[in-house]
């Protein structure tokens, strides 16, 4: 494979008043790189390039910036206890961008180049990596148009870069949601499915209302009815009722997380029945008066577990139970991640 090397760049050592992994947080520091692609329509993809990362602009006509047409990835890479650094089912987001750039008319990226470039970030990035258990890489594979041109139509050049960010392991928090019954994320038909920056956008006004209101986050609610779940600020949402746990299916307005299906796996694999389901308010506040709600949380590769302890729309606050099952799932999870145990070690691919 052929790249530039920076010269001199890789080896330099992390500054002095590095800060201590707690202290990374998430997406505050940057890699002093980008590992990308290019892709012209009439030659196809070209070799990987190492660039500094101030040194690739993006054009400010491109229709990435324009028309939003760009999609992304966000993947993670750990330390192990004997120090081996992997990647955490790089494949599987391999295959969600690719998902994700068809639906954007975008030139979908081989598994192949995803993991060459994924595998050079990182070790371009090694150093950053923080020690086994304190923390991870997070990986931001972005494919968007940089063709300078301003008509609206599939671009003909394109890129795909990969950022990373050192950050801190996430710690377990306990969030209170509004459920927005005004705005939406996504409706049938669009483009919810897609990780793009305009499902964010989409997103942002509702989390502000809610945090406006005196809440950690928005749940964002089905476009049609405004009364079933649909995620959960950025993550995909699960509820515990009785012995089940249920989560919204994958109807085109969800996001495919690949967190949302590890979760999914681990359930299963303890024998929790697990069923893909709709959920609506209603049925969650009669739960709730029945005494048979558990625990619900949000799931997603930034914050991996996040507890939900109410879900109000105003009219009716729905409280759930802290049943011990999201923190057994969060610590199973940080485990696989890790490499702490050998369960599910095919999710886990060596740099
Ligand atoms: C992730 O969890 O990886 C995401 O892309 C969500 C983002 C808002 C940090």
């Amino acid at each position: 494979m052929m790249h530039t090397q920076p010269p001199g760049l890789y080896e330099a050592a992390l500054p002095e008043d590095w800060p201590q992994p707690e202290a990374l947080g998430f997406g505050q520091i940057l890699g002093p790189y980008l590992v990308h692609a290019q892709h012209c329509a009439e030659s196809g993809w070209h070799a990987p390039s190492v660039s500094a990362r101030a040194a690739l602009p993006v054009p400010m006509a491109s229709a990435g910036l324009q028309y939003g047409f760009s999609v992304f990835e966000g993947l993670k890479a750990y330390r192990d206890a004997s120090d081996r650094i992997h990647l955490f089912r790089p494949r599987d987001h391999a295959r969600r961008l690719q998902h994700s750039a068809q639906r954007l008319v975008m030139p979908e990226p081989t598994e192949e180049l995803f993991m060459t470039l994924c595998q050079l970030a990182v070790q371009v990035h090694a150093r950053y990596v923080p020690p086994h258990g304190r923390g991870s890489l997070y990986l931001r594979p972005t494919l968007y148009a940089e063709e300078d041109a301003l008509g609206f139509r599939p671009a003909s050049r394109h890129r795909l870069a990969v950022a990373v960010t050192p950050c801190s392991d996430p710690v377990l928090r306990h969030n209170r949601l509004w459920a927005e019954t005004e705005l939406i994320r996504a409706a049938p038909g669009g483009i919810g499915a897609a990780k793009t920056g305009g499902n964010y956008a989409a997103g942002i006004a509702g989390q502000q209302r809610a945090r406006q209101k005196g809440y950690d986050d928005v749940i964002w609610l089905d476009a049609l009815t405004h009364r079933e779940l649909a995620e959960a600020g950025t993550m995909n949402v699960f509820v515990q009722i009785g012995n089940e746990v249920l989560t919204p299916p994958l109807d085109g307005t969800i996001l495919p997380g690949i967190t949302r299906d590890s979760v999914l796996r681990l359930l299963r694999t303890e024998g929790v029945p697990v069923s893909e389901h709709r959920i609506s308010l209603d049925e969650l506040a009669a739960a709730g008066m029945a005494g048979q709600l558990g625990t619900a949380f949000g799931v997603g590769t930034a914050a991996r577990l996040t507890m939900i302890d109410e879900i109000s729309d105003g009219s009716t606050a729905i409280r759930f139970r802290d049943t011990g099952l999201a923190t057994r799932l969060y610590d199973k999870l940080k485990q696989v991640q890790e490499g702490a145990t050998h369960a599910l070690r095919e999710w886990r691919v060596a740099v």
